[in-house]
């Protein structure tokens, strides 16, 4: 395979489903060396073993984003394996729905921020110096949300998780412009992946619920993975070598109101 991102490599959390798998697959389409971490480690091999099937290269390891020592870990087989690293995608995100906060649980409001949050400061913490060694710069995509941009109500820990990613992002890309890594956030709308799906399944009249969200993105219909997909590609690349700190909205409309 040949394409835009010959040669590099690239580390994408959550890259056994949704959102993560469509980018491990364009990434790899345009010719990197794909590391897929998943917390599932079926997951993230089915992805990888698609990935080779099709002509790419990629690897599967099991990693969970809230665990410091699975970062070093997964950090040390990814340099290990290809050597350098040169695009960090921290997109593994979980969200729950109907979490009013004068009854919030203390237990996921933890986890969402473990997850959605820690995870993706790990990420800097735990694999920045290996992107650094590779002595060419880098790119780091974080995964937000519009959710990180407008509120909703009953979701004040995933708002509150990608708010804060935002601001993550932008101190992020302030501190690593002077190494030449550049640090930009992605903040979809709603996609049309297991995340949502399962929401859906949870809530009363999920059809009416994704029908109100079909209405909400002036597009008139929810995301593919593949498009949010297209945008970290081209934040992986060199086509954006003028972008650090930026908030990439790619929903549809949904925020144009
Ligand atoms: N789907 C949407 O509408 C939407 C919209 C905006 C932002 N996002 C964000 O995009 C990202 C991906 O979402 P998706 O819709 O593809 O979700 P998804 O549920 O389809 O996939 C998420 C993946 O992350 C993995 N994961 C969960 N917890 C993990 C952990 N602790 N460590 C490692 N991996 C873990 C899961 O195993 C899964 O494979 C998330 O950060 C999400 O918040 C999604």
């Amino acid at each position: 395979m040949s394409g835009r991102l010959e040669r590099r490599v690239a580390l994408v959390t959550g890259g056994g489903s949704g959102i993560g798998a469509a980018t491990c697959r364009a990434l790899a389409k345009e010719g990197a060396m794909v590391a897929v971490t998943d917390l599932s480690p079926e997951a993230a091999l089915s992805v990888a073993d698609a990935i080779q099937a099709a002509g790419g290269q990629a690897k599967a390891f099991t990693h969970d984003v809230t665990s410091p020592e699975d970062w070093e870990r997964v950090v040390g087989e990814v340099d290990a394996a290809f050597g350098r690293l040169d695009i960090l995608v921290n997109n593994a995100g979980m969200t729950t729905v109907g979490n009013e906060l004068m009854s919030h649980s203390l237990e996921n409001w933890r986890r969402t921020l473990a997850v959605n949050l820690d995870g993706v400061f790990y990420g800097h913490r735990y694999a920045g110096p290996l992107i650094l060694k590779g002595g060419r710069g880098g790119s780091v995509i974080n995964i937000s949300s519009i959710m990180g941009k407008i509120a909703t109500p009953g979701a004040a820990a995933y708002c509150a998780s990608k708010g804060a990613v935002l601001m993550l992002t932008k101190a992020a890309a302030l501190e690593w412009a002077p190494l030449g890594i550049r640090v930009n956030s992605v903040h979809p709308g709603y996609v049309e992946t297991p995340l949502v799906h399962n929401i859906l399944r949870e809530v009363e009249d999920g059809n009416a619920v994704r029908e109100t969200l079909v209405q909400q993105h002036a597009l008139g219909r929810l995301a593919e993975p593949a498009e949010i997909a297209n945008a970290i590609v081209f934040l992986a690349s060199d086509e954006s070598s003028f972008m650090t700190g930026s908030e990439m909205v790619v929903d549809g409309g949904y925020t144009a109101r």
